[in-house]
């Protein structure tokens, strides 16, 4: 019912550059990995209490190619490979949610490319 949004472009970026040239985006941009392995995105996820939330991702994936992301949470894999699949377009984004348990205070929540495509362009994380 209640959330709050975690822009990519304002998170912690390892291989990857903030930009803003493909419309759809929500903020003031989009992280668009490098197109590697182990390319990240780190958010700074505070929660109120300790418990199961759901993370929902928003992402575009302009390729007909998978872009899977491990998930961890506090530096344990919630997923090893996330699906982030095509989506038609770079300017078309969609959600995927995945369920974690976080802690209760300052949680850190990283998606990381698995492949030598890195991941897709990541516009936000809503927790
Ligand atoms: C294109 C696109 C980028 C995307 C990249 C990719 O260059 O403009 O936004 O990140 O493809 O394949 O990863
Ligand atoms: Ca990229
Ligand atoms: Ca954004």
């Amino acid at each position: 019912t209640n959330f709050t949004d975690y822009q990519a472009e304002s998170a912690t970026i390892s291989q990857g550059v903030v930009e803003s040239n493909h419309a759809g985006y929500t903020g003031s941009g989009f992280v668009n990995y490098d197109n590697v392995a182990g390319s990240y995105v780190e958010f700074a996820v505070s929660a109120a209490s300790a418990g199961p939330q759901t993370l929902t991702f928003r992402f575009a994936n302009g390729t007909t190619t998978d872009r899977p992301m491990s998930v961890s949470v506090n530096g344990t894999s919630v997923v090893a490979s996330q699906s982030f699949p095509g989506t038609g377009a770079w300017t078309t984004w969609q959600e995927i949610s995945v369920n974690a348990t976080l802690a209760a205070g300052g949680n850190t929540i990283r998606a990381t490319g698995t492949t030598a495509n890195g991941g897709p362009n990541l516009d936000r994380l809503r927790v």
